[in-house]
């Protein structure tokens, strides 16, 4: 893994941001997976700022978003559907055909699942996944104990979860119980991988599953068996980290290898 600490939000917000552009630019119909939450959202902000000051063409770019939750019709408020289209993709080039995001409302949770993990592979799988990262250790709604295996299902959400995202909900029980997830086997499988987190809230997770063992109790941690994964901190996400002077080190002279690294 390399990590990349940023001092702030704002750093690690361009910094990943530059980190995707850079992907769709190498490859224009890049298939990229796409997180929701509070983390992304400026990175986001920051991709449509380079489609209008720069011209990046998303127009032959498709999408897979990780999550969404069960019960909610794509255009509920707080539908994963309606964050993306509000955050991101009405405001860049994105052809509509090619953006998918798990239907939260079909009837048939299952069958629908196999069905995006068929999209995914008729596009030819994902070749650059962005990540966040949740209170209880989860990337997408892989919650504790999900097996590193899993594919593209329903998940029930754990407590912290519920609790975690009951902010923009009115009350905790508005919070949906389930969720449709990619699994970590299919996460896995995306050739790049991006991981941003920032806020000390986070510091206690990212030490876990960037330096602790690999775990199903962190999922984040299944990470560690990627071979190309990059992490953006800001510095109080990265706070309790143990390897600082050292992942600085390799970010400030990484150029020293950067073609052998490929990155
Ligand atoms: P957040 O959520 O970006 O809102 O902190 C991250 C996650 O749960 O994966």
């Amino acid at each position: 893994m390399e990590i990349i600490i940023t001092p702030d939000y704002e750093q690690m917000s361009k910094t990943s941001a530059r980190i995707i552009a850079r992907e769709i630019k190498k490859k224009h119909d890049l298939v990229l997976g796409l997180a929701t939450g509070d983390t992304p959202v400026e990175t986001y902000q920051e991709l449509v700022k380079i489609h209008k000051e720069e011209g990046l063409d998303f127009s032959k770019v498709t999408t897979f978003n990780l999550d969404e939750y069960i019960g909610l019709a794509p255009l509920h408020k707080n539908s994963y559907n309606l964050f993306m289209w509000e955050n991101l993709f009405k405001h860049i080039n994105a052809n509509s055909e090619n953006v998918y995001v798990p239907q939260g409302n079909t009837d048939d949770p299952e069958e629908f699942s196999q069905w995006y993990e068929e999209q995914i592979k008729k596009a030819g799988g994902i070749d650059l996944q962005v990540l966040g990262i949740g209170g209880d250790g989860h990337i997408a709604f892989n919650e504790p104990g999900s097996s590193f295996a899993s594919r593209t299902r329903v998940k029930a959400l754990y407590k912290q979860t519920i609790e975690d995202n009951a902010r923009f909900f009115e009350k905790v029980e508005d919070v949906p119980r389930f969720a449709i997830t990619m699994g970590i086997g299919t996460i896995l499988e995306a050739r790049k991988i991006l991981l941003i987190a920032n806020g000390e809230n986070k510091a206690d997770v990212c030490a876990q599953f960037i330096e602790g063992p690999v775990s199903s109790q962190i999922t984040a941690s299944a990470l560690q068996l990627h071979s190309y994964v990059t992490v953006v901190l800001d510095e109080p996400a990265a706070s309790k980290l143990t390897r600082t002077e050292y992942y600085n080190w390799v970010r400030d002279n990484k150029h020293l290898v950067q073609k052998k690294l490929g990155r």
